[in-house]
């Protein structure tokens, strides 16, 4: 039986330590302000930063009044960004135009490029051994423009950049779970691919618990999956793209990379990240995170796929190397 001070630090190394600081580029957006909320009562964060090129400090001063420990600070415009960023250990960049109906991933490059290049600059410049997970779309393009400009700035670590693709996971849990009459909190499906129409690729073979799908099924849910954002962009009709869900999912994948700072080693999220389980240098699979970021590719994952998934991964990969290669283009011809 352990002594009551051995105990007390027993139970001390138990409780999760409220240490990390976290930056939300982009804070005071649809996606900002929940996910801040939801980030601000997470017991592993000491500091809360809040950067964007408006409305910040309304945010900040809202969030701050809730009763956890975290501190809340804001930072606006450009000439902030530096203090913002300085010791940040997780940097989360929802920053950028949404869609709207009619509009396309693609279309939200133009603005959305220029955006995501600048304040990863700032990152290498500040914090380069945060890790970046990027939310701003296209998704698929802005990940590949972040590796190069921290490239460009000689200090890319690949396992600490990450594509929040989460929501896919997110979605195709609960539509699955819905469909199949699962208990919600118990359904597993790993989502690979890119994150953007049929880049997306839920693996519904390798859904936990196992679970067999008729051929019909298989196609009304993949589409679903795949289809999800625009579904939120219609009901929103021009007033944007998923925000709630969204903040939903980058909480957990926040969370997940905490967790795996504070070395838990039972951290494995899907995420977009540069990759070797393919012929494409990034690819959204199911990876295992540690203390220095991405530990290990869940490689089984890829293993033993159906004729309707092995169709669908070749059919994805066209277009998503076409998008690759157009972040790579943008950064190289911006400099
Ligand atoms: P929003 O328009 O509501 O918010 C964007 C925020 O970014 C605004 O507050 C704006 O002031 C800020 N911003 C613009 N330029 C900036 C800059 N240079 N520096 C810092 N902040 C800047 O948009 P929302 O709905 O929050 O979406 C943000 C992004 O997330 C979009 O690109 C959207 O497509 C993407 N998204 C990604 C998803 C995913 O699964 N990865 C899902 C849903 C949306």
């Amino acid at each position: 039986v352990p002594k009551l001070e051995e105990k007390q630090v027993l139970s001390n190394q138990n409780q999760p330590r409220a240490s990390y600081k976290v930056a939300i580029l982009g804070a005071a957006g649809g996606i900002g302000q929940p996910l801040g909320l939801l980030i601000k009562m997470s017991p592993l964060v000491s500091a809360l930063h809040l950067y964007d090129i408006t409305n910040v400090k309304v945010v900040a001063a809202d969030l701050s009044h809730c009763n956890t420990p975290t501190q809340v600070l804001d930072f606006t415009g450009p000439s902030e960004l530096a203090n913002c960023l300085k010791g940040a250990d997780v940097v989360v960049i929802p920053a950028g135009i949404p869609r709207k109906p009619g509009v396309t991933f693609d279309d939200l490059f133009d603005i959305n490029a220029g955006i995501v290049k600048t304040l990863v600059e700032a990152v290498a410049d500040n914090c380069p051994d945060a890790f970046i997970l990027i939310i701003s779309n296209p998704l698929n393009s802005t990940v590949p423009i972040a590796a190069e400009v921290l490239k460009q700035q000689g200090v890319y670590n690949p396992k600490k950049l990450f594509g929040v693709t989460t929501l896919d996971v997110v979605r195709a849990n609960t539509f699955v779970a819905q469909k199949k009459q699962l208990k919600l909190i118990d359904v597993d499906v790993p989502v690979i691919g890119g994150h953007a129409g049929i880049t997306i690729l839920p693996l519904l073979s390798k859904t936990r618990p196992v679970v067999p799908f008729r051929d019909e099924e298989v196609e009304e849910l993949t589409v679903r999956i795949q289809n999800a954002g625009t579904e939120v962009v219609e009901a929103k009709a021009g007033a944007g793209s998923a925000t709630l869900s969204m903040a939903y999912a980058a909480a957990r994948f926040v969370e997940s990379s905490l967790r795996a700072l504070d070395g838990d080693g039972d951290v494995y999220e899907c995420t977009f990240v540069q990759s070797e389980l393919t012929e494409l240098p990034f690819f959204a699979s199911r990876v295992k995170l540690g203390r220095k970021g991405v530990e290990a590719f869940i490689s089984s994952d890829l293993e033993g796929l159906t004729n309707y998934e092995l169709k669908a991964l070749e059919a994805l990969k066209p277009e998503l190397k076409a998008s690759i290669e157009k972040g790579v283009a943008f950064v190289h011809k911006t400099t």
